[in-house]
């Protein structure tokens, strides 16, 4: 017996909107060549690709991380604004390349306004300074007559851009890092960044790069951080890439468990370094860098193919599994940035005449435009599944949100089953289904099927609508498939 119980009056939590975030990064084709393309026919007037900046509006993303990743701990802000002709060209140590710099702050600005999205920048804490930091923060926000605001006028831009999302440094825990650095060294940089940079826009919003090396000592790491820090820091950033190396597809489905394990992980040492030092203000949870990346990987430029990755059904199935994770941790995770959004990793991919949707692109905005403010607290049970270390897992993977504006339910749902459709009850508890209900389904052939220009619609959405009867509805979830069902209520 498959049952979903609602009861409207269960709630997690707020949602924050920028769970939906988006990260861009100087890498392979993600900013030239996918974003940017100067000379291009599908370019508009300030060289973005036309066709790329309609697919993200449709992901309808609040918030984009920039420059990187890897890139920002070499990356010097100033190489980027100013007259193109005049900016420096410079060897690029973290992806092995060279940075021209034709793109930078005020074209990254741009590209945010053109979409909707509020900009995030991460400064350089690798081999940048703090002094470097917070001149950034004065050139973008800056509303005085000084020289970085100044110089920012000089460039075309009088108003502030009014960044208000800064990060300091880039997975700093990771040896791959330009400038990595240990426990104490971060601990001591970060508050000494975030000081000046504070001092310059007290208004900004810090997140501290806590966590992207889990095999590493992160719980001494991120204790130290709270423990000398905690006044500057908002969010605790942490970053994950999954895989499905060993082609196995039920072992990749309790990604669920791997997304539950390291939030409440992070949850726990926020509440209990609180608890311990008195901490009053709210930290939350930036989960800056999450996705499928695991083909497109390797110590080689020829492994790594710029990362490139061709995603297929199973991904967005584990995509959708990631947006249910953040749903039901609402509370405490308030941002969340997919890597990245063009061609690297990304839920769009181009050539020089246009782009395909990947599988990873329908989970995304049906999640995003289907998502209420609130996160409820669903009851479910359903046939279970053994994956990996894991034995009776719920097939069904569930979530669910609620619009109190629109009185608008979305139940989200991952048939986790390969082969079998899991017909299920679905009833509300507290409140009324005033149907009928709009079932969006993504599915496509087979677990491996994917996108390309040659077939772009292999794993797609479908709308179907489904009758309510006396409060329920019976709904057959399809075998490996994301489905969301969205109904009024009263
Ligand atoms: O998103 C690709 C890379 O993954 C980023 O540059 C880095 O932060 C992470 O290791």
């Amino acid at each position: 017996m498959n049952t979903i119980k609602i009861d409207l009056n269960r709630r997690f939590g707020v949602i924050h909107r920028d769970l939906f975030g988006g990260f861009a990064e100087h890498l392979g084709r993600c900013i030239y060549g996918g974003i940017y393309d100067r000379g291009s026919p599908l370019a508009d007037e300030d060289g973005l690709r036309t066709d790329v900046l309609a697919a993200l509006r449709r992901l309808k993303m609040p918030v984009m991380r920039y420059p990187g990743g890897n890139f920002v701990s070499g990356y010097r802000w100033m190489d980027g604004v100013g007259p193109v002709e005049t900016r420096p060209a410079r060897p690029e140590l973290a992806w092995e390349t060279t940075e021209p710099n034709h793109f930078g702050t005020n074209e990254f600005v741009n590209f945010c306004r053109k979409i909707n999205a509020e900009p995030y920048f991460v400064v350089n804490c690798g081999d940048g300074d703090m002094r470097e930091a917070r001149d950034w923060v004065e050139y973008c926000n800056g509303a005085q007559n000084t020289a970085f605001a100044n110089l920012r006028r000089q460039h075309g831009f009088d108003a502030p851009h009014k960044v208000k999302y800064w990060g300091i440094g880039n997975e700093v825990d990771g040896e791959w890092q330009i400038g990595y650095k240990t426990p104490q060294e971060y601990a001591r940089a970060y508050k000494e960044f975030a000081k000046v940079m504070r001092w310059v826009d007290p208004s900004i919003k810090l997140l501290a790069a806590a966590i992207s090396n889990w095999e590493a000592e992160f719980v001494e790491r991120t204790k130290l951080l709270l423990d000398q820090a905690s006044e500057f820091i908002d969010y605790l950033a942490i970053h994950w890439y999954v895989g499905n190396p060993d082609n196995d597809f039920a072992k990749y489905m309790t990604v669920s468990e791997f997304c539950e394990e390291r939030i409440s992980v992070t949850e726990g040492m926020i509440r209990a370094m609180k608890l311990q030092r008195g901490i009053q203000q709210p930290i939350a949870i930036a989960v800056d860098e999450w996705n499928v990346w695991y083909r497109a990987r390797g110590a080689t430029l020829e492994e790594r193919n710029n990362l490139e990755e061709i995603y297929n059904l199973e991904d967005a199935l584990v995509v959708a599994m990631h947006f249910n994770a953040f749903i039901r941790h609402a509370r405490t995770v308030k941002m969340a940035n997919i890597a990245q959004i063009v061609n690297v990793i990304a839920p769009i991919f181009t050539n020089p005449d246009g782009l395909f949707l990947q599988t990873i692109f329908h989970p995304f905005e049906i999640y995003s435009r289907t998502c209420g403010q609130i996160a409820l607290d669903p009851f479910w049970e359903s046939e279970t599944f053994s994956g990996g270390d894991y034995s009776g897992l719920r097939a069904l993977d569930v979530a669910a949100t609620l619009d109190e504006e629109k009185k608008q339910l979305s139940v989200f749902v991952v048939n986790r089953s390969e082969k079998d459709a899991l017909e299920t009850t679905i009833t509300l508890d507290s409140g009324q289904l005033a149907g009928p209900v709009q079932a969006y389904v993504i599915n496509g052939p087979d677990i491996k099927a994917v996108n390309s220009f040659e077939h772009p619609d292999t794993v797609n959405v479908r709308k179907t609508e489904v009758r309510v009867e006396r409060n329920a509805l019976v709904y057959p979830f399809e075998p490996h498939s994301v489905t969301v069902l969205v109904s009024a209520v009263r």
